[in-house]
């Protein structure tokens, strides 16, 4: 086991996503013991911590958020909040949504979404990716959930969102004022429901909205404001993959054989080249539980209430699972599939889907960012000189330039 420091929390926020490994490596280990905000906190990585965090048995993530990111991500009463049977229940209303065919009809809303943003800015010159990428994904995924764009100030809602994601590290102000904002689009959120219910909404019958404003639990719809929270869990998240979709480009700023590639039409290696843009670049740094059983691991008792984090990024970047990790390497996924490997490539959890709390959303990550890539190397548009450097001791990490695409 490693050194005890009395409490780690500047030298995280110093050093930011190699804290953790870079620890471990030190030390020989997988599991390390410090403080963080005084409090203590078993730290994990590699495979073997994701297969026990994400068991569905040991870990609940109840009380283990700190108070300023659960408001802002999750929220009170959502599916992360749940355990065991409840959430179970929940879970399955979330991967209902994400076959095949919806999958297809969201790269296809997020085509035309693009396509009309870039008629709009034809003759502009220039304009940030992450920008752009934000208002086209809040369209698309207004439009997938079935709610009508006429009746939702986009820009509004794409601001507020957009808050949610970049102000959940930041303490003080900026987070006071991104929750208190939040708070409003819950409001929103929750009359939607209330609106389909009372018959003034109609929404496509298998759209996001319609079930969410049916699905029932022990005989009762969901209040509201739960299923307005459980709107947002579909809402935020969309939108943030423009931050993988800004890496996405990076990468074949970088790495231009794969642009001349896939603007070629040979997609082989499309979907490889998005899963390795998720496994590389820095995005949910870590994700915190409590305990619920007690149990050994790795030679060390846990106890009930104790607070565990497993570093997600570091196990992507484990070179027992990912050879030569630091390098950027799409060949490494071709032939992979989660199922035969749910414990290495943890950007957005591990393990079962309907098991624990492994994102339900990876599908759609997966194929939007397919559809951005194409898009991006189809439409040929021209990145300027700019510094596309990506700090690691940021939380969430952004390319320091937010991508300018120029030739509009
Ligand atoms: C943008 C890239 C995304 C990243 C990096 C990401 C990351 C994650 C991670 C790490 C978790 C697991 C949290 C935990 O174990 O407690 C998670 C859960 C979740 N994600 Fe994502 N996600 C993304 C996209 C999405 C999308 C597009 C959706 C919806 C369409 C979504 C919906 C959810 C929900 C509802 C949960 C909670 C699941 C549960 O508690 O069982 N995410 N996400």
């Amino acid at each position: 086991m490693g050194t005890i420091p009395f409490d780690s929390t500047i030298a995280l926020l110093r050093e930011g996503y190699p804290f953790i490994a870079s620890r471990c490596d030190a030390a020989g280990t997988d599991l390390l013991t410090t403080r963080l905000m005084l409090r203590r906190v078993t730290l994990l990585r590699g495979a073997e911590a994701a297969q026990m965090f994400y068991d569905g048995r040991h870990l609940t993530r109840q009380g283990a958020m700190p108070v300023m990111v659960q408001h802002l991500l999750q929220d009170e009463g959502s599916v992360q909040s749940l355990d065991g049977a409840a959430h179970r229940r929940r879970k399955r209303l979330f991967l209902s949504l994400m076959g095949v065919g919806a999958m297809d009809r969201l790269s296809a809303l997020y085509e035309s979404e693009w396509d009309r943003a870039l008629t709009r800015l034809h003759g502009s010159g220039r304009v940030r990716l992450d920008h752009l990428s934000r208002i086209v994904l809040t369209r698309a995924a207004l439009r997938w959930c079935g709610i009508v764009l006429d009746s939702v100030d986009v820009p509004r809602l794409t601001r507020e969102l957009s808050l949610m994601i970049d102000e959940v590290a930041r303490p003080g102000p900026p987070n006071w004022y991104a929750r208190w904002r939040r708070r409003g689009t819950e409001a929103w959120a929750a009359g939607v429901v209330e609106q389909v219910r009372s018959g003034d909404l109609t929404p496509p019958p298998h759209s996001a909205l319609a079930v969410l404003a049916g699905h029932a639990e022990d005989g009762a719809v969901l209040p509201p404001q739960i299923a307005g929270v459980e709107l947002l869990n579909l809402l935020r998240p969309l939108l943030a993959v423009s931050r993988f979709i800004e890496f996405a480009a990076v990468a074949l700023v970088r790495h231009p054989q794969w642009r001349e590639e896939f603007a070629a039409g040979e997609e082989a290696d499309l979907e490889p080249f998005v899963q390795e843009v998720r496994r590389f670049f820095p995005f949910f740094p870590v994700v915190p539980g409590r305990v619920r059983v007690p149990f050994r691991f790795q030679g060390h008792d846990l106890r009930v209430g104790d607070w565990a984090i497993l570093d997600l990024y570091g196990t992507c970047h484990d070179p027992r699972a990912f050879p030569d990790p630091d390098s950027f390497r799409p060949e490494r996924f071709r032939g992979w599939s989660w199922q035969e490997d749910p414990f290495t490539h943890i950007a957005q959890g591990a393990g079962r889907h309907e098991d624990d709390h492994r994102c339900p959303g990876e599908w759609s990550t997966v194929a939007l960012l397919k559809q951005a890539v194409r898009l991006l190397c189809r439409d040929e548009l021209e990145v300027p000189p700019q510094d596309l450097s990506i700090r690691l001791d940021r939380f969430p990490a952004a390319p320091r330039s937010g991508v300018v695409l120029a030739g509009l």
